[in-house]
């Protein structure tokens, strides 16, 4: 196991540890030709000509006399962590795990190693265990199905479109909070890992609803366009956005209470609220069609995507949790009544949602069994983050959903995988 505090530089040499010092003490001759010391054609022919040495150090000296940040000075507040495009400071103290914090981190972000927050890479590792394509779920059978005209039920099928309207953007929305707004501000590699990690995982979704749609030769424009055209989906995806466009601001900055406030806002309002809530009816509709032996390849499709959700709304719940360890100050009253009223904005549009999707009881479901399950797992997702309970009395009428997720703790509840992917052996170069 690798080491990195009690090995001292001289000893085991890097390949930058091993090349001569940069001229920042003592310039090297060949560098202090001519009147302006700039690394003109002229003094670069002479270092060229000078040794060896010099030819490394005229290589490597543009770096180090680089400005370490190209961030200007006194646009971030002092607490702001780095972003991991900083010029590397030559030999400068190795990386401790002690230096490792979630936001505002000021330590090289650029060392996946030593490990502070084995939770983030043992994710990351579980995602990787656990992937799969769209294509490798048979949609023949929901083909015919959705063909046969006494195949479905109008509300059966309003359910299916509306479903795919809303998350064929929605997984857009998630991924582009990752890698807009999200990924900069979280200052630490192995979360960053989970991050890339995820943000593929949302593409996969992404590419599983447009599978599903084109498989079925649904209207490509009219479900795409429900997120602006059915007004159910649009305030969800409206509510969604604000957090992202806010952090996305190239002038926002983490590193006073007020905005690490925000951050913990768009994180709470994506792997709380969207991963962990708004998800949540189309998920119990599309796998009760799947019960009744309907639309079967398209539930399994969302099978396969409610165990990444699940696992993308636990890494959330770990992440903000330990941004309120590490920033006990953060969590104040007023804050969390704000989380708390956003949290039943949320339930409410998820409510409205649930109406809109089926106006009438189908498939043994009905609205108000989802407004039910609603507030349920709101109250289970505020406990999660430390919340008191929002609702006074909620139960869950889908008690079944448990054998697919536990929502308290991460579980597997796929007990095998459909394709053992290969690594490097089974790769063909032609
Ligand atoms: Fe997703
Ligand atoms: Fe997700």
């Amino acid at each position: 196991m690798l080491t990195w505090d009690d090995t001292p530089l001289e000893s085991n040499p890097t390949p930058a540890a091993a090349l001569p010092r940069p001229a920042t003490s003592s310039p090297s001759p060949s560098l202090s030709e001519g009147s302006s010391g700039s690394m003109g054609e002229g003094s670069l022919e002479a270092a060229t000509t000078s040794s060896a040495s010099a030819v490394a150090v005229a290589e490597r000296s543009p770096v180090v006399e680089r400005p370490r940040s190209t961030v200007p000075v006194g646009v971030k507040p002092a607490g702001a962590g780095v972003s991991g495009l900083e010029t590397p400071q030559f030999g400068a103290g190795r990386l401790s795990v002690d230096d490792k914090r979630i936001i505002n981190c000021r330590a090289d972000l650029n060392q996946l190693v030593p490990f502070r927050y084995n939770w983030a890479w043992d994710k990351y590792l579980t995602g990787c265990a656990n992937h799969w394509m769209p294509q490798e779920i048979n949609m023949t059978a929901d083909l015919a199905l959705w063909r046969d005209p006494n195949g479905l039920s109008d509300d059966e099928r309003r359910l299916v479109k509306r479903n795919l309207g809303f998350f064929s953007t929605a997984d857009s929305l998630v991924a582009n909070n990752i890698v807009l707004a999200v990924y900069r501000h979280i200052t630490n590699p192995e979360c960053r890992q989970y991050l890339l990690r995820q943000a593929f995982e949302e593409a996969l979704h992404t590419h599983a609803y447009q599978y599903i749609i084109e498989s079925l030769g649904l209207d490509e424009s009219e479900v795409f366009n429900m997120y602006r055209e059915i007004p159910s989906i649009h305030d969800k995806a409206a509510f969604e956005l604000q957090f992202t466009e806010e952090l996305a601001d190239p002038n926002f900055h983490t590193g006073t209470p007020a905005t690490d406030q925000r951050l913990l806002r768009n994180l709470i309002g994506f792997y709380v609220i969207m991963e962990g809530i708004f998800f949540y009816v189309g998920f119990v509709q599309m796998l009760s069609l799947g019960r009744r032996n309907k639309m079967v390849g398209a539930a399994e499709q969302f099978q396969y995507i409610l165990r990444d959700e699940s696992q993308h709304a636990n890494f959330g719940i770990d992440v903000i949790n330990t941004i309120r360890q590490e920033n006990p100050h953060l969590w104040t009253p007023a804050f969390q009544k704000e989380i708390s009223e956003l949290m039943q904005q949320a339930v409410d549009l998820e409510t409205t949602y649930a109406t809109d999707t089926m106006p009438r009881g189908v498939l043994g479901l009905n609205a108000e069994m989802f407004s039910e399950y609603l507030r349920f797992i709101a109250n289970r997702r505020a406990s999660q983050i430390g919340l008191e309970q929002i609702y006074d009395k909620a139960s869950n009428p889908f008690p079944w959903m448990s054998e697919m997720l536990d929502l308290n703790k991460e579980r597997n509840f796929f007990e095998t995988r459909v394709i053992e992917y290969q690594t490097g052996g089974a790769l063909k170069w032609d």
